[in-house]
């Protein structure tokens, strides 16, 4: 049987059980995935055990996706420039453990499939400049805009990030919103703002394009404030919980060599999960 873990402290909040049991039992495969608490002292141990045969890979979450680098032999050029691993494989060469960062295939994965259009964009704003950001930017890099404003409470923040991710970027701050909304094509929220249990993000998308693509990448509420203005305004909302399916399919792949599919099903089936049907 194959098996690959998600290890984290704490680790019971995490969906990733849900999705990858739903592609296990899909493709009949002789496979498990499992939640597994790892406290910070235990990483070393635990990633020994992995070395040594127990698992095909598996997702890392918080507070491991840094610290796990030194315990890693290979790191996706991708994860290198995100500095975060939320994903362990073993190279194809060998056994080698390697570890890559696919947040920002499941951000773009995401917006492939609700607003195609956001590839001929050229101007982004991303709110926040966090861990979530990081991926998005260097999405965005890629992806070719040239115009990415990272807005940001803490202004330096925002300055070392701009400046990490080169020339395409810049920093700006909530105030400037009203001037840099109108030309923007594609609009993030990455911070915690518009959560359930968290304070409220607060913007008016006025002055802002009719088609502009709103992002928010909370998924708890599903269409947070932010989207429903988007929705009312005739903007094109994208919800946050298409980039936590899509993030899981380069790992699943990696370890089962069976390419999975997120479709409604899979959707409804983690939205239920999250309601605390299950
Ligand atoms: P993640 O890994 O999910 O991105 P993070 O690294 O803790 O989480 O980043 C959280 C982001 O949300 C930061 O950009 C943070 O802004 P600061 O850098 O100023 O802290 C932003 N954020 C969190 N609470 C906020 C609030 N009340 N108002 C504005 N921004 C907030």
């Amino acid at each position: 049987m194959k098996r690959a873990f998600v290890i984290g402290d704490p680790i019971k909040h995490s969906r990733s059980p849900v999705i990858h049991q739903h592609w296990i039992s899909q493709h009949g495969l002789d496979a498990r995935y499992e939640a597994i608490h790892v406290k910070p002292s235990e990483l070393g141990n635990f990633m020994a055990l992995v070395r040594h045969g127990d698992f095909a890979g598996g997702n890392v979450t918080l507070p491991h996706k840094e610290t796990i680098k030194t315990l890693l032999t290979k790191i996706t050029s991708t994860a290198r420039a995100i500095g975060a691993i939320n994903t362990i494989y073993r190279d194809k060469d060998g056994g080698d453990l390697a570890g890559d960062n696919t947040d920002a295939y499941g951000f773009s994965a995401n917006l492939d499939d609700h607003a195609p259009k956001w590839r001929d964009g050229t101007k982004a704003l991303i709110l926040g400049a966090g861990g979530a950001a990081r991926a998005i930017v260097y999405a965005m890099v890629d992806v070719g805009y040239t115009d990415i404003v990272i807005v940001n409470r803490t202004a330096e923040k925002a300055d070392s990030l701009a400046k990490e991710f080169g020339k395409a970027c810049r920093a700006s701050s909530f105030d400037q919103l009203p001037t840099e909304l109108p030309e923007a094509d594609c609009l993030v929220n990455t911070t915690s703002l518009g959560m359930n249990g968290q304070p409220s993000l607060e913007i008016d998308l006025s002055s802002a394009q009719s088609n502009l693509v709103v992002n928010d990448i909370v998924y708890a509420p599903l269409e947070t404030a932010l989207l429903e203005q988007a929705r009312k305004r005739g903007m094109i909302p994208v919800d946050g919980l298409g980039m936590l399916l899509h993030q899981a399919v380069p790992g699943f792949e990696r370890w089962f060599g069976e390419q999975p599919v997120v479709d409604a099903e899979l959707r409804d089936l983690v939205i239920s999960d999250l309601n605390g049907d299950r």
